[in-house]
């Protein structure tokens, strides 16, 4: 569910109505729902509940420290995979003691900086991270609380582009080498082992995967604590997927995904955390573009907008589906069209969709992408010299920039013409 209605046929983020802040501010627009972030981050900690547990928001999915700052209040902590993505979390005010750091290149500065600044663990992806981390928490006289990211080897049955958990991909540790690495863990200076971590992939549509992966952390928990190991927390990473079209697609809800958890580790007494991204952010967000031109091509009209693959390359990157919707809506029984819809870079794969029946629109008219809140602003780049757009932040009936449109001057500004040229 989210707070994105029509309200007298005027699509609305809230209380404010969509073309009041095209007005305000210009298109294309990131918006985001306060309201919807707030319902998404508590499904999951009243799914996890009783269980001691933390829900770590993949900030990877929608960085904004306005949005960090609205989740970090209401108790959630972070996912961070760069030390640019810790300092966001540390500005938007988020405790270290409620930040973990994954991925598998962290290097020696991003490490210097978390253990300076606080963190809850971090999730070690290789043996040659786990020595490196090690020589850096004892040469500042710590050490670092870690969790070992195990590959499962399991299908996530996602976009291959985003399943990490199966044993070719470059994530995570090969299960049955846990208890080596957990021993050599033990015999380090600078570490201190205080769980497992694993996430098998995003975008995913079904339990039966999930449950296959925590099922194998369940049983390795037991080993290594047989081996003397303190497995205090599991981190079962995030990755469950969201509805990107209204009409077919009913993947779990966090109800099932929490008695899930429950189910598989909820008798081990560990705590458990959890690394959302897009089931927080994606429904909470809408990417708003106008239409620039309407173009009769050859057996085909194309709808091209001002917003484009810069602005949200999931389409052209994961041929994935977003539902496009006009922000007025058409009355019943006017006439719809099928449109390409393209923007206006210069290369075919800047094409967010293909024969999308969409009421008649004309040049000015507004539409918006739904569940554009996850991997849409936070990937998107200035190719052809395409400023970042604005993001918005709406919370009942008024709505703040939380991002503003970069200027030419400043964009230009951060080249540099050496001086022998
Ligand atoms: N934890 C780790 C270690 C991750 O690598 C990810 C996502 C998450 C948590 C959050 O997963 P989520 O709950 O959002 O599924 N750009 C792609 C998605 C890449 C996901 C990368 N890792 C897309 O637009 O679909």
């Amino acid at each position: 569910m989210d707070h994105f209605i029509y309200k007298s046929g005027v699509l609305h983020a809230e209380g404010v109505a969509i073309p009041d802040i095209a007005a305000a501010v210009g298109t294309p627009f990131y918006v985001y729902s306060a309201a919807t972030l707030t319902r998404h981050y508590r499904l999951f900690t009243e799914a996890l509940s009783p269980l001691p547990h933390q829900v770590c928001f993949a900030i990877k999915s929608l960085s904004n420290l306005a949005v960090l700052k609205l989740l970090g209040d209401l108790g959630a902590g972070m996912d961070v995979v760069s030390g640019g993505e810790y300092r966001r979390a540390k500005a938007a005010g988020v405790p270290g003691d409620r930040i973990v750091f994954s991925g598998v290149g962290k290097t020696r500065e991003e490490m210097r900086l978390a253990l300076e600044g606080g963190i809850r663990q971090f999730n070690l992806e290789s043996e040659p991270e786990m020595r490196a981390l090690s020589e850096v928490a004892s040469s500042m006289g710590v050490t670092a609380p870690v969790t070992v990211r195990v590959n499962p080897d399991v299908d996530a049955k996602t976009h291959e582009k985003i399943a990490t958990g199966k044993s070719e991909n470059k994530f995570g540790i090969p299960i049955a080498r846990a208890p080596e690495v957990y021993a050599e863990i033990a015999r380090l200076p600078g570490l201190r082992a205080v769980g497992i971590d694993v996430h098998i992939g995003s975008q995913l549509t079904e339990l039966e995967p999930f449950e296959e992966a925590f099922t194998k952390v369940a049983a390795l928990t037991e080993t290594l604590r047989a081996q003397g190991h303190s497995i205090e927390r599991l981190d079962l990473g995030g990755g469950l997927g969201i509805p990107y079209t209204r009409s077919n697609e009913a993947p779990p809800l966090p109800t099932d995904y929490g008695a899930m958890i429950k189910r598989t580790v909820g008798h081990l007494g560990c705590e458990i955390e959890i690394e959302p991204g897009r089931l927080i952010s994606g429904n909470s967000g809408l990417l708003v573009a106008g239409v620039v031109y309407v173009k009769n091509g050859e057996g085909r009209d194309f709808l091209i907008l001002d917003a484009a693959m810069n602005d949200l390359v999931r389409p052209s990157m994961y041929g994935a589906h977003h539902d496009i919707v006009p922000v007025i809506e058409a009355p019943a029984g006017n006439p719809s069209a099928a449109y390409d819809v393209v923007g206006p870079v210069c290369e075919t794969g800047d094409t967010f969709a293909k024969g999308r029946g969409l009421p008649l629109l004309a040049e000015g008219d507004l539409v918006a992408f739904r569940s554009a809140g996850a991997y849409g602003a936070v990937m998107a780049s200035e190719y052809n010299t395409r400023p970042l757009i604005p993001e918005i932040l709406v919370q009942d009936d008024h709505f703040a920039v939380i991002r503003a449109r970069p200027s030419f001057d400043e964009i230009l500004g951060r080249d540099n013409i050496p001086a022998w040229l």
